[in-house]
């Protein structure tokens, strides 16, 4: 197809050399089909910031990294330059994320290279070579949920112990390959340890994971890994190979008051830092 102008950058620099066709195009990013010598790759165009929906843009900039205190500085004001910055923070995001949980074992595509907006990485497919479907595409019978299940919530453990929380897990960010689940979309992704959020965005992770498996595993639904697994975090028990149970000491009595609280807090702070965007882009 004819180069989209977001990719023209990359076929300069000699990074794409012919874009296959699109793939999707969704709420934060737009997603191609590229050749790369003779690889095939994927191609995620993020959408600039007025585009986005808004969901995404908070609790994560608790504690994102920048390089400079001058960029700090212009972030926080919300000057011209600032905002790129901050633009540039948010699309790093995902390749860092993409890096570090490779580096721990945590089957995501692999990353080429962020470049001007766009992220190059492995296309993810499945035995006979087509691109992988979604895992809320899958059809699935209850011994398959279980195994999936078990699966994601070791890897959810395993990107724990790299100190990465997912921030959006679901059946839509679950592409399902030859071997099994893989884990993509992660600009959203939190610092474990630098986020006040940080406990009740991998609870709200490993509910999601949970209710969609409960589907076809109703036994499922007693579980509370994600309670578990965040316990023995704070402990500085969690290991890749901690055995799990799925059960938790009751804290509260039938209802959970802490993880409503918690969800407010969240969504709070998430209206907070969509008003606090807005304001910026007026300016
Ligand atoms: N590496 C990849 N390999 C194959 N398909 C992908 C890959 N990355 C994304 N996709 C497809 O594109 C869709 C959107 O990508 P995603 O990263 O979830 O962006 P967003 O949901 O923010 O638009 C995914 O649901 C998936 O179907
Ligand atoms: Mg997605």
């Amino acid at each position: 197809m004819k180069i989209p102008k977001r990719l023209q950058p990359l076929v300069e620099e000699g990074l794409i050399d012919t874009v296959v066709r699109q793939l999707m195009s969704g709420k934060e990013a737009t997603i191609y089909v590229v050749e790369c010598g003779d690889e095939i790759r994927c191609a995620k165009v993020y959408k600039d910031a007025q585009q986005r929906s808004f969901r995404h843009a908070v609790a994560y900039q608790e504690n994102r990294k920048v390089k400079n205190s001058r960029q700090a500085r212009a972030m926080e004001k919300g000057t011209r330059y600032g905002r790129k910055m901050q633009e540039e923070v948010w699309q790093s995001a995902e390749v860092d994320a993409l890096y570090r949980l490779a580096a721990a074992g945590v089957r995501v595509p692999q990353p080429f290279i962020c470049h001007e907006g766009v992220l190059l990485m492995e296309l993810v497919t499945d035995a006979s070579g087509n691109v992988a479907p979604r895992l809320n595409d899958v059809e699935l019978d209850t011994a398959l949920a279980l195994d999936y299940h078990a699966r994601l919530i070791r890897q959810v453990v395993l990107m724990l112990c790299a100190g990465v929380i997912h921030g959006d897990l679901s059946e839509y960010n679950i592409l399902v390959d030859g071997d099994g689940p893989v884990i993509i979309d992660l600009p959203q992704a939190v610092d474990a340890a630098g986020n006040n959020s940080a406990g009740a965005m991998l609870e709200r992770d490993v509910e999601r994971l949970t209710s969609f498996f409960s589907n076809f595993a109703p036994q499922l639904v007693a579980t509370r890994y994600g309670k578990e697994i965040w316990k023995l975090y704070e402990a500085g028990l969690l290991k890749p190979d901690t055995p799990l149970t799925g059960r938790i000491e009751p804290e509260h009595g039938p209802v959970d008051v802490d993880a409503v609280i918690r969800e407010i807090e969240i969504a709070r702070k998430e209206e907070e830092a969509r008003q606090r965007y807005l304001q910026q882009l007026e300016m």
